[in-house]
């Protein structure tokens, strides 16, 4: 049997997760069965969706039950396979939890590819994150020439997507994010058009300077006082891919007044395309187009991406609560082993 160490749901939060509702825990690898491989984690995800899965409300996925192994995605090395498809040395990707070894079926694990890009890419700018703002640009938002594109968590995994794949399709990328630094790196490193800082008391106007010909594409990952100072610049047939709400994942707020007639008499006046989606709903038929369209062009620099790395499996809770309130700057994941 093979000691490993994981992260544990402790207890459900109210309001911000703390470091209490998580607990790190030794733990016995159970025995591998046919079809099986056992891994051992190198690096984890983390990413906002979790904090839903720390939540016993109805959601489109399950909660992770008390006591139950924090969920997520990790690059792993396998160490022993009875599954026809790896062998040991294989890097894959899977849902393995917040764990540092897992035993798991050989047809839930997918092969890192990555284009020849760092192998972490393949959990954010060419994994799930990626592909979220490169399905909802395709399949929802379908920017155009000369048209503006707005997204928010603009330094992020799937902003900073959105706003490069924008300028691709020859539109022109407004960035909303959080402070100065975040700002400079969104519009000098990643080439968006313009920034605004949605911290400043003046994000409203400066927002709406920002979008002189007003917004034709909202990709929306944050919701709150952001969607407060975008709402009044869309356009009519503006499409709004609704992706994530990062500012309502910690419940009860200055973020949750009512913003249902503001939005629903915009909706009828401009007739806006408003379209909720989960990523999976695309993943399966198109992951590897998108890996093949957009793995090279991350290789070679022509798409740019920022990753946050922290050692080590005990400080994940610290870091995933930090992201809830725009801590990380980039792709937050955890080393766990070499
Ligand atoms: N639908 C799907 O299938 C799917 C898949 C993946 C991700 N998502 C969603 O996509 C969004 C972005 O994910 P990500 O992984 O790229 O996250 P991320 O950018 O790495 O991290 C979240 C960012 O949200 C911003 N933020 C936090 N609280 C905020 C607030 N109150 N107001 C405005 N901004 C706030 C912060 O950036 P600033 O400091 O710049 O504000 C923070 O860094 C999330 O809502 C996530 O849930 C959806």
């Amino acid at each position: 049997m093979t000691s490993a160490r994981r992260i544990a749901l402790a207890s459900r939060p109210t309001g911000q997760p703390g470091r209490d509702n998580f607990r790190l825990e030794a733990f016995d690898l159970p025995e591998a069965n046919e079809g099986d491989v056992t891994v051992r984690s190198l690096y984890l995800s983390l990413d906002p969706y979790m904090r839903g899965r720390m939540s016993d409300a109805k959601s489109y996925a399950a909660a992770v039950p008390i006591g139950g192994v924090m969920e997520g995605e990790a690059i792993s090395e396998v160490v022993k396979s009875l599954h026809n498809n790896f062998v040991p040395g294989d890097l894959v990707r899977g849902r393995t939890g917040w764990s540092s070894h897992a035993v798991i079926n050989g047809d839930q694990l997918r092969r890192v590819e990555t284009h020849g890009a760092p192998i972490t890419t393949s959990l954010g700018s060419l994994g799930m994150p990626g592909f979220t703002a490169w399905s909802g640009l395709k399949f929802i938002g379908q920017p155009k020439q000369g048209e503006t594109v707005a997204v928010a968590a603009a330094s992020g995994p799937v902003g900073s997507m959105v706003g490069q794949l924008a300028r691709l399709a020859g539109a022109r990328a407004v960035g909303i994010a959080g402070g100065p630094e975040k700002c400079a790196y969104v519009k000098d490193e990643l080439g968006f058009d313009t920034v605004v800082d949605h911290r400043s008391e003046r994000f409203a106007s400066d927002l709406q300077t920002a979008c002189p010909d007003g917004i034709d594409v909202y990709f929306e990952n944050v919701g709150g006082h952001v969607w407060d100072g975008v709402l009044p610049l869309l356009n009519q047939f503006a499409r709004i891919p609704v992706c994530g709400l990062v500012a309502h994942y910690n419940g009860s707020g200055s973020a949750d007044i009512d913003r249902l007639p503001a939005t629903m008499s915009t909706i009828l006046r401009r007739s806006l395309l408003v379209r909720g989606f989960i990523q999976t709903e695309f993943a399966a038929d198109h992951f590897d187009e998108f890996l093949d369209e957009i793995g090279p062009r991350v290789a070679s620099g022509e798409v740019r991406y920022r990753e946050d790395i922290i050692d080590g499996l005990e400080n994940a809770p610290e870091a995933f609560i930090g992201m809830l309130t725009g801590r990380n700057f980039g792709k937050l994941i955890i080393k766990i082993a070499d």
